[in-house]
């Protein structure tokens, strides 16, 4: 807290008392500083790709030895989990909540197709759960997974929620909330409105997978990488894509976009300032003529525009145009892209199965 006071008194005092030129200087130095990587703060990642047991489910009831539901078949493997345990979905609609505790780790999860396997609730953080408190944006999920090393493939996560009208409260409906570390998403579906992926905490690469909503729909305090994702809004008036949480310069977190695409309607942000430091990149992404063109927002609180990390690189498409950006974002330079546009970003080299 301390540090990051001091860091923007300086920085403060540098605006008054140097030139132009030093400003700029400076900004590029501090840019530099925020943008920079140092993952020391992870575990090294220890994963394990053979699986040990292949559990099948299926809404066939007579299909033998097969769960009918998802949670089922999870409280089917032992609490602390060390192999890796497939579950294999047949296609179908399971109409289920569905929560991975925090030790059952290694587990991977696999849809016959991502069309015909959903997974879909339909909670609100204002709805009431079992303790008669209302769930909260955490409790809102439709699937939640606590553990680390978890794979999901060709699967549709969805929380049908109905669009809440402007301005309503309470309303946030997350489809997949990812609570841990080093989990890999290839060829899934979000499907939400308010807060559809919560990628809370944790390392986390999402390939080939579709996120549409309207606010915030991808939020929270992940360091993620998006690569060749479609991104698709369905806000009728101002919405936001991300809601990226970093709270301070020692976080090691953020958002990373790379070949993917930005559709549906607007007009949308790319981005919101929940957390202070927050932290977003779009690389070599095309955007559709949706884009708010300020582009970025920075939650009604001016101090956020000194210690956000926002920036694009070599996008494309008419939503792209640097033009009426706020004038604290960036179009990056190749040295400041780097460390946002490899798997080096998420350490994915260490522990991502192979692709
Ligand atoms: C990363 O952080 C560790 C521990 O805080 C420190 O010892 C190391 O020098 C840092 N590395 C870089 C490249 O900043
Ligand atoms: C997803 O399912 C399709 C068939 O619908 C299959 O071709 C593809 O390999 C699957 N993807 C993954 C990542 O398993």
């Amino acid at each position: 807290m301390s540090l990051k006071l001091l860091l923007l008194i300086s920085l403060l005092l540098q605006c008054v008392t140097s030139s132009m030129v030093e400003v700029e200087e400076a900004y590029l130095k501090w840019v530099k500083q925020i943008g920079s990587f140092n993952h020391s703060l992870f575990q090294k990642p220890t994963n394990k790709f053979d699986p040990c047991l292949t559990i099948q489910v299926s809404k066939n009831p007579r299909l033998l030895g097969a769960f009918t539901s998802i949670q089922k078949a999870v409280d089917s493997i032992p609490l602390v989990n060390e192999c890796r345990v497939v579950i294999s979905l047949s296609a179908g609609i399971y109409r289920e909540k569905v929560e991975i505790p925090k030790t059952m780790a290694y587990i991977t999860l696999e849809g016959d197709s991502v069309e015909n396997t959903i997974i879909e609730w339909d909670d609100t953080a204002d709805r009431l759960g079992q303790s008669g408190k209302p769930l909260g944006t955490f409790g809102s999920a439709t699937f939640a997974v606590n553990s680390p090393y978890f794979i999901a493939k060709n699967v549709t996560f969805k929380n049908r929620a109905p669009s809440p009208p402007s301005g309503a409260l309470g309303k946030q409906a997350v489809a997949l909330r990812i609570s841990a570390d080093t989990a890999a998403f290839i060829s899934c579906n979000f499907i939400g409105t308010q807060d559809t992926l919560y990628d809370h905490i944790g390392r986390h690469y999402f390939e080939n997978c579709y996120i549409e909503g309207s606010v915030d729909f991808i939020f929270g305090n992940g360091l993620s990488l998006y690569r060749d994702c479609h991104l698709h809004a369905t806000s009728n008036k101002c919405g936001a894509l991300t809601a990226q949480k970093r709270e301070n310069m020692l976080q090691e977190t953020g958002f990373s976009f790379v070949n993917s695409k930005v559709t549906g309607s607007g007009a949308l942000y790319l981005g919101r300032a929940w957390g202070t430091f927050s932290r977003v990149v779009f690389a070599y992404t095309y955007m559709d003529n949706i884009i708010n063109p300020r582009g970025w927002y920075d939650w009604g609180d001016k101090n956020r525009d000194m210690t956000v990390f926002y920036g694009q690189y070599k996008c494309m498409g008419p939503g792209a145009e640097y033009g009426g950006r706020v004038s604290w974002s960036r179009e990056l330079t190749p040295q400041e892209a780097q460390p946002f546009i490899t798997l080096d970003f998420i350490n994915g080299y260490e522990w991502l199965p192979n692709l």
